[in-house]
């Protein structure tokens, strides 16, 4: 089987970030979104694997990922003119997946317990499709499936505005070559886009074997900023605990704490669950529970917890903890020079700040 990662599309819904990087190389507990989805394909031995990237964050991608050697992987880019759709993904990957099965993971969606006994069924089955279903109160912004009787998927729509059933479509899809008739076949829809949730009610129409996976462990897709402490807050409970960066005597590392590689931790207090990332300084400060600084940052004289700091950011000198927070690559957070209570700030568009 082969594996196909579809890592471009626009990514509004986490704006800021995603002016400037891909959503899908926003981290979790320090590692790229997309690098957990290419980790559970090596790992249900799916080796060849083919990127979709867009001409705007692709480079960034090819940069992150390279050829793949380091998963364990052959890894290929395939460049999307422009976000047509997830089933144009599948149309432009038809010359890469050949007659191959193939599995087709959206580069933001992450879910925890890996996809090797899905995968394990549709290699040695006779499913045309599978699809994996997660229950939600309201799956209203995501493909949702109505089931028969007898569980099996008998209607597919994308983003119902009414509530037609609790089953949405989580973005990992398994496919035999009949998909390609289906995607060459269906129109773009009322918002312009080629549909998955078309592609796979195509099929359905055809009476393939179309089934469905219900997941019991955990799924997120990282599309917004809650979801991201989320997916964070997930990964660091399983975190196996390790020390490889210099930690002085004066400080305290308690709980389940990863300091990478070259990190300093002086004078300071790390609680777990938390990871520091390479080459980041943490210098009289509380770095708190469900916390993931990322390489090359400083954290000083400050409070922080529940929050995710990207690469290179700054933190300094803070009169309040910070919390349940977001910061993007590059960024400065320190109390402004001068005797008033004045807020000096410099901020992104689309950004949100709490005070
Ligand atoms: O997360 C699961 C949901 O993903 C499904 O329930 C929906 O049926 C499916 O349409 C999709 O919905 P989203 O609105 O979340 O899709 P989004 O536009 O965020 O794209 C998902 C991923 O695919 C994201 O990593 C970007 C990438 N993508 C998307 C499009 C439309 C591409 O690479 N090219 C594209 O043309």
């Amino acid at each position: 089987m082969k594996g196909l990662i579809l890592s471009g599309g626009k990514g509004t819904r986490l704006r800021p970030f995603t002016y400037t990087g891909a959503k899908q190389l926003v981290p979790v507990a320090n590692k790229p979104v997309l690098f957990y989805a290419i980790e559970d394909l090596v790992e249900a031995d799916i080796r060849d694997i083919a990127i979709v990237i867009s001409p705007e964050t692709g480079e960034q991608v090819k940069q992150a990922v390279g050829d793949g050697a380091r998963f364990g992987a052959r890894v290929e880019y395939i460049v999307q003119d422009a976000p047509r759709g997830i089933a144009h993904g599948i149309k432009i990957a038809q010359p890469f997946i050949g007659a191959d099965k193939f599995v087709l993971f959206l580069g933001d969606n992450f879910i925890r317990d890996g996809i090797v006994p899905q995968v394990d069924a549709f290699r040695n089955g006779t499913m045309n499709a599978q699809i994996i279903l997660y229950k939600l109160d309201d799956p209203s912004s995501m493909g949702v499936a109505v089931l028969d009787g007898d569980g099996r998927v008998t209607r597919l729509v994308e983003k119902p505005q009414q509530f037609i059933s609790p089953y949405a479509v989580i973005g990992i899809y398994m496919f035999d070559a009949h998909v390609f008739e289906a995607v060459n076949a269906i129109k773009p829809s009322a918002r312009g886009e080629l549909e998955i949730t078309d592609t796979i009610q195509y099929l359905i129409d055809r009476d393939l074997n179309v089934r469905a996976h219900l997941l019991s462990g955990w799924w997120i897709d990282t599309g917004k900023m809650s979801d991201i402490l989320e997916a964070n807050r997930l990964v660091l409970d399983i975190l196996q605990p390790r020390i490889e960066g210099q930690v002085d005597t004066a400080s305290r590392i308690e709980g389940r704490v990863v300091i990478e590689k070259e990190a300093h931790i002086v004078n300071s207090t790390i609680r777990g669950p938390a990871i520091i990332g390479e080459r980041t300084r943490v210098e009289n400060a509380f770095v708190g529970p469900y916390t993931s600084i990322y390489h090359d940052c400083l954290i000083r004289q400050c409070e922080i917890e529940h929050s995710v700091v990207l690469e290179h950011s700054h933190i300094e000198n803070l009169s309040r903890r910070l919390a349940d927070s977001l910061v993007g690559r590059h960024a400065d957070i320190a109390r402004a020079g001068g005797h008033t209570q004045t807020l000096k700030m410099m901020i992104g568009d689309y950004s949100q700040v709490g005070i």
